[in-house]
Formats: C-alpha cells, sequence, structure tokens
C-alpha cells in the first residue's frame, strides 16, 4: 500500500464483523517510529506489556508501570491514528475491579487508545464486565499469560489435555459474555484453538496458537528479528534486522574513522 493510502479504520463493529470473513491482522508497537511504518497495514496496533521484555530488557512483563505504558501508548497512537490501538492493562492494575476501572478511565483521559487487553480467564470475567458495562472497551487474553509466569512457575503451552481443553473453553465463553469485543490466545494446541474459536461469537486473535484463530498477533521485535536473546518456534523472522542495523552502524563508523562521511554534499 502506497505511503499516502489511507485503509479504513478499524472499529469494534468491524472487527467483530471480520469473524469468519477475514483475518485480523495485529502488530505490537511501542513508539512513534515503528507505530506510523504500521499505520494503514494492521487492522490493529498492540502496545503489549512485551516491551518490558524486548525494549527495557527485563525478564518478564511483571515490572512495567501504568505510567511507562501510557508514555508507550501516547507515542503509538501519535504515530498511528488511523489504527485501531489496544494497550496492555499492566500487571497489578485491574486486581480489583474498582482499581480496574480507576486505571482504565486513567487510560482513556490520557491516550488515544480505543481498548485495553486484560489477561485472565473466568477468575478476571467480574472484572471486564465491570470495564465494559462502565464503556471500557475491552480484549480478553487466555491460554499461555505472561503476566501469570511467577504464580504458574513458567510459561507453559495450554489446551493439552482434556480437563484444559474445558478450561479453556469456559474462560472464552466467561469472556465473552462479560463484553469483551475479541479475544488474544497465546501458546494454545492448533486443534485447542479451532475449538475455542468455533465456541465464541467474538473473533480469536493468535499468537502461537496455530492457524484457526480470526486473526494473528506478532511482537515487531520478533518478527523483524531485532530481538535476538531467544526465537519462539510460533515466531516467523521476516527481517533480518538485527543484523542490518549493525552493519550499517559499522559502515558508518568505518567512514567516520576513514574521513569519508560527511562528504562535501554532506556538508553546509
Ligand atoms: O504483550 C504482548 O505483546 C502481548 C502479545 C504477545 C499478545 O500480549
Amino acid at each position: 500500500m502506497n505511503k499516502n493510502e489511507l485503509k479504513e479504520k478499524q472499529t469494534i463493529t468491524k472487527i467483530k464483523k471480520s469473524k469468519n470473513q477475514s483475518k485480523i491482522v495485529m502488530i505490537t508497537a511501542y513508539d512513534t517510529l515503528f507505530a506510523k511504518l504500521f499505520e494503514n497495514i494492521a487492522d490493529i496496533i498492540l502496545v503489549g506489556d512485551s516491551l518490558n521484555n524486548s525494549f527495557r530488557g527485563e525478564d518478564d512483563t511483571l515490572s512495567i508501570t501504568l505510567d511507562q505504558m501510557i508514555y508507550h501508548a501516547k507515542a503509538v497512537c501519535k504515530g498511528a491514528p488511523n489504527t485501531f490501538v489496544v494497550m496492555d492493562m499492566p500487571f497489578g492494575t485491574y486486581s480489583e475491579k474498582e482499581e480496574a476501572l480507576k486505571n482504565a478511565i486513567k487510560v482513556y483521559r490520557e491516550t488515544n487508545v480505543a481498548a485495553v487487553k486484560i489477561e485472565g480467564g473466568k477468575d478476571k470475567s467480574h472484572i471486564i464486565k465491570y470495564l465494559t458495562q462502565n464503556s471500557i472497551a475491552v480484549v480478553g487474553h487466555i491460554g499461555l499469560m505472561p503476566q501469570y509466569v511467577r504464580s504458574e512457575g513458567g510459561y507453559k503451552v495450554r489446551g493439552k489435555t482434556q480437563e484444559d481443553i474445558e478450561q479453556l473453553i469456559c474462560d472464552a465463553k466467561a469472556i465473552e459474555d462479560a463484553g469483551a469485543f475479541c479475544l488474544v490466545v497465546e501458546g494454545v494446541k492448533s486443534e485447542t484453538t479451532k475449538i475455542i474459536t468455533n465456541s465464541i461469537s467474538i473473533p480469536t486473535i493468535g499468537i502461537g496458537a496455530g492457524k484457526y484463530a480470526d486473526g494473528q498477533v506478532i511482537v515487531w521485535s520478533d518478527m523483524l528479528g531485532f530481538f535476538e536473546d531467544y526465537k519462539p518456534k510460533f515466531v516467523r523472522k521476516y527481517l533480518d534486522g538485527a543484523n542490518l542495523i549493525r552493519e550499517s552502524v559499522k559502515q558508518y563508523s568505518d567512514d567516520v574513522k576513514k574521513g569519508t562521511f560527511p562528504s562535501k554534499e554532506e556538508s553546509y
């Protein structure tokens, strides 16, 4: 798509209608620079708390604060004003429903995000219900939930046993009933995602959850090859970003040392 061509901006109604019609494309972004590049290509941009790992170098997502997420969300909204932007509510900001509402209102007041994302299944459905009843648009997130990493003792692929499949279906239905308009399904066996997707009427967006979800989400720094600490099985690397950057910076360094940069044309 041409840089100047505008893609039709998504709305909650359009996202819901995408189910069984067209796949939803979601990508993370953490700043204006990259949000601008994803504008008019992605249907949804997620300001994911994964930025705590890939952008801030922490081991998990737990230490990012609400104010830090808001800082990044503002930057993303500035870069992609024509894109439906969702922000992750960080760990510990939605444990109680009143606290969740207060924090979500702060997000709406201080940023232009269209919705917030909340990790949790049936255990969090009362929180989602309270938010949606108070005009906050919510995306659910079930399966492997990074904010549960310490309580679960690690990251585990879900949906392998009949008991877990039933739990996930129960979670998905509870989140739909609570009023969420779509559901991220992370780290779930492909066939289980298919069952979940067919069990609810809101769209599912998968990550490490196979091809049967109604859409896909990917972390930009994984797919563009900037994050090198590890590569999850489900990531497709579309660019060797880290090496391209290192080569370019090395070239710049060589040019400075040789005295060939700046040239006459690059000087006043
Ligand atoms: O934080 C994030 O980037 C996410 C995606 C992995 C869905 O929640």
